[in-house]
């Protein structure tokens, strides 16, 4: 038999069995569950992916519930163990759920949680730093001077581009994309405001940005998005971004890309198959690469725990569901009980939950005076600085 995987666990009496298939930040998150007759079960085991049998393992004869991971493969076989445990609800602690099957899980009555908004302008900012990082060559330039190898001032040393009056392109302008775009917006005091409109194609802004920023949904219409073919309609120093899913971009494409253009440069945050770099990738100094930190500040992540427990919460309590998943607000709120209420589950409609009346349309304002969330187009190019509005 195999090995038991080590798990920590809260308040053993707890009358509903909730798995987290791992640690995650803060701790309200545990205390919600706990003050809801939850007996909480955190797997601790030293292993970063856990495989389907070490989840089967933790789901074990009787599980009301899972909080897991993106790195795990929610598919037909963890849905029928979770569904033979008595379990009823599952949420990935992310906004993506590409990982997830979520036709098998409605088949097995398993509602499916994502944490949408909380992560929205934490990952946004990493999109926006890295933009600027690639821009001016920031890592680069760091590694440059850590090596020793500055002995003085010299005119080509590092020389980037200037963002300023420059084309930047959004592809999958949802919540994150609408949050990077604000973003970008690098107005000065007293300037004409920057000018933007909605791309007619993709094409459009393939050819006409000098900045991409991808941001879709990872699915069967954006795998491989951007591949051989688009990365050759881009400008030759044009920055590409990627905090969205690796497989949006053919990776192997992109290093040859890198390879035969020195002055494209790419910041990228996710690969195509984690946790792994396509050959060549980290050789090349015009790829900037970090390990999917996007989602990473102590607030989001905090957040996200919390709103994958209130999920699994809300079905086992037989809560309805959240009326609007892009206006999560008060289930983040520390200093009051959260609504009784699932934040955001995917497949609600598919399982016919009812829907939560407490939320009242309007009450809950979005920062920022565009708003461009649920917009029917995908893309959109923006003009920094330059002209005078929508162009
Ligand atoms: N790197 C990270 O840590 C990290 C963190 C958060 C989210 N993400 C990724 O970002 C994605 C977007 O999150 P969001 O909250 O903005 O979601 P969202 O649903 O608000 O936005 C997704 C957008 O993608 C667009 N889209 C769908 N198909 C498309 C296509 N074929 N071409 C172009 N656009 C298309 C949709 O119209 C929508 O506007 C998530 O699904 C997730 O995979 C990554």
């Amino acid at each position: 038999m195999a090995k038991p995987l080590s798990i920590e666990v809260y308040n053993p009496s707890g009358k509903y069995r909730v798995i987290s298939t791992k640690s995650m930040p803060g701790t309200r998150w545990i205390n919600l569950l706990i003050e809801q007759d939850c007996r909480v079960e955190i797997c601790t085991q030293k292993k970063t992916i856990l495989s389907v049998e070490d989840i089967i393992a933790l789901i074990g004869n009787k599980c009301d519930g899972v909080i897991g991971q993106l790195t795990e493969d929610w598919g037909e076989t963890l849905f029928s163990a979770l569904s033979r445990a008595g379990g009823t609800a599952f949420s990935n602690m992310a906004v993506g759920y590409n990982n997830v099957d979520v036709n098998a899980a409605t088949k097995y009555g398993v509602a499916v949680g994502n944490t949408p908004g909380v992560l929205t302008e934490t990952t946004a900012e990493l999109a926006a730093s890295l933009s600027l990082a690639a821009a001016r060559r920031i890592v680069e330039a760091d590694e440059f001077m850590r090596a020793g190898l500055y002995d003085g001032w010299l005119p080509h040393l590092f020389v980037g581009n200037l963002l300023k009056g420059q084309t930047v392109g959004v592809i999958g302008a949802g919540r994150i994309g609408s949050a990077y775009a604000r973003m970008m917006f690098l107005k000065a005091n007293g300037e004409q405001p920057v000018t933007w409109k909605r791309a007619s194609s993709m094409e459009e802004v393939l050819r006409e940005a000098d900045v991409i920023s991808l941001h879709p949904i990872l699915d069967k219409t954006t795998y491989h998005l951007v591949n051989k073919e688009s990365l050759s309609k881009m400008k030759k120093e044009a920055i590409l971004i990627n905090c969205s899913r690796g497989p949006v971009v053919d990776e192997v494409a992109l290093v040859e890309h890198l390879k035969e253009n020195p002055m494209f440069r790419v910041g990228l945050d996710v690969f195509e198959d984690e946790p792994y770099m396509k050959p060549g990738l980290a050789d090349m100094k015009n790829a900037i690469v970090v390990p999917h930190i996007a989602s990473a500040s102590k607030w989001t992540r905090e957040g996200m725990a919390t709103l994958a427990a209130l999920n699994v919460l809300g079905k086992i309590k037989g809560y309805p569901v959240w009326s609007d998943p892009n206006r999560v607000e008060p289930f983040l709120n520390e200093n009051a009980p959260p609504p009784a209420a699932s934040p955001s589950i995917v497949n609600s409609k598919a399982l016919g939950l009812p829907v939560s009346k407490l939320f009242e349309k309007g009450h809950i304002r979005l920062a920022g005076s565009i708003q461009f969330t649920r917009e029917k187009s995908t893309m959109f190019l923006f003009l920094l600085r330059e002209g005078g509005g929508r162009r």
